[in-house]
């Protein structure tokens, strides 16, 4: 953890339309009364990992099998779609008991989710991509494990997986049939398992880390993900005066929860309500963001591919955009460049481009075609899959990053 004072993580906090902030020195003491499960326990989820999988893929990868599981995997893409033949026998039981959805889910409220995300599209676009994935490199924890494992060496085609994974949540059918946010999810699923597999066996990431017995992703940090996803886009929404309904929030709420269930976290961590998730975020993200130099470098490839693409604005822009978002303290740690002129015209431009669009300024801000191409660029990056031509299968790593 960063030696933050209480003062500073209050105006991170802030920063990040999180208002409630916990004292970073207090142990684990979130309620799972707030959870989906209900039960009035505090269980530390830094210490529960994914016994239903992991041992699973730890046998395939020792065995050798992943490669054909992989080839398997290519063809299964729809919920809908029976498990692909040919796979081995423990991992067609494994998935016939784990490839759908939680007995809880609700049907209503995911669909109502769809037509949210349409709606939200150009700020969801703008906010995962530019706040949530830049968010990823200053959690120490997941900024280590991607930056040493197999995909942080080849970063463009691990952006082309997650925008895989982000398309498919966000498309209309994601949890029908025909959609393909399960199957995605399942093969995330896996490839986190195989990730807890392989580190431990890479010295420079056994040197860095400090996860809890060298074992990575832990419910926890599913968790702090989560909150650097959809708690913090919920946030930035609010802050930003865009109109929600309480069913649309809800619902927005729901995807995620669904979502995470699907990637193996418990019922008792997941918040059930947004101030349940609000105060959880509290706890498990913002006292533990800060620079690593596996961050600083994940953060300058991440905002160079975006920079690939033509969004009309400097690189200068981009950058104070990404600060703009996420603060001045997560730019400094990052060591993003200044462009001061940018910033003054995002801080008053911005503003303007979103009341006019909700429709609760009529002025047309001048520098609204700024804006607008900007925001349209960045759906473009995401429904071209990251500038990759084809779409990108997940599939499961057999090593760590090479050399
Ligand atoms: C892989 C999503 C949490 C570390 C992936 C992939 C997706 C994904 C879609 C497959 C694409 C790829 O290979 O890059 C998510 C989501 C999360 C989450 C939605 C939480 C809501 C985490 C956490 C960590 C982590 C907490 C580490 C602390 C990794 C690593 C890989 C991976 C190391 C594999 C990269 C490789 O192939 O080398 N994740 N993840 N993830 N994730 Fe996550």
């Amino acid at each position: 953890m960063q030696n933050l004072s209480r003062r500073s993580v209050l105006t991170l906090g802030a920063a990040l339309g999180v208002t409630a902030v916990a004292d970073p020195s207090k142990a684990w003491a979130w309620s799972s009364a707030e959870s989906i499960a209900a039960v009035d326990t505090v269980t530390d989820p830094w210490k529960v990992w994914d016994d239903a999988t992991d041992p699973l893929v730890a046998s395939l990868l020792d065995n050798g099998q992943i490669p054909a599981v992989n080839a398997a995997f290519a063809s299964w893409r729809a919920n809908g779609d029976p498990l692909p033949a040919g796979l081995p026998a423990n991992l067609t039981t494994y998935l016939q008991q784990v490839n759908t959805l939680p007995s809880w889910a609700d049907q209503t409220k995911l669909a109502r989710a769809a037509q949210f995300n349409k709606r939200m599209s150009l700020y969801l676009f703008l906010l995962y991509g530019l706040g949530s994935g830049i968010m990823s490199t200053v959690i120490p924890r997941e900024a280590r494990n991607v930056y040493w494992s197999e995909g942080g060496a080849v970063m463009q085609s691990r952006a082309a997986k997650t925008f895989t994974y982000g398309y498919d949540l966000s498309a209309l059918d994601a949890f029908q049939p025909t959609g393909g946010f399960v199957v995605t999810s399942n093969k995330t699923r896996l490839t986190h398992a195989a990730v807890r597999h392989l580190l431990p066996t890479s010295a420079k990431w056994r040197a860095v880390t400090d996860d809890q017995d060298f074992i990575p992703i832990s419910n926890g940090d599913i968790l702090v993900t989560f909150h650097s996803l959809g708690t913090y886009v919920h946030g930035k929404l609010k802050q930003w005066g865009i109109r929600m309904s309480a069913a649309e929030e809800e619902a927005y709420l729901h995807q995620w929860q669904v979502a995470l269930h699907l990637l193996g976290v418990r019922d008792d961590f997941i918040p059930a309500s947004w101030a349940a998730a609000k105060s959880q975020s509290a706890y498990v993200l913002t006292p533990i963001m800060g620079s690593t130099p596996e961050g600083v470098a994940l953060a300058d490839i991440l905002l160079n591919l975006v920079s690939q693409v033509d969004l009309g604005v400097t690189k200068g822009f981009q950058r104070e955009f990404a600060r703009y978002v996420l603060s001045d303290k997560i730019g400094d740690w990052l060591k993003l460049p200044r462009d001061y002129a940018s910033r003054t015209l995002i801080e008053v431009g911005w503003p303007a481009y979103v009341a006019f669009r909700e429709g609760l300024s009529p002025i047309i801000p001048t520098s609204f075609s700024v804006f607008d191409q900007f925001v349209r660029g960045l759906a473009m990056l995401f429904l071209n899959n990251g500038t990759s031509p084809t779409y990108t299968p997940i599939t499961i790593p057999t090593g760590n990053r090479p050399g």
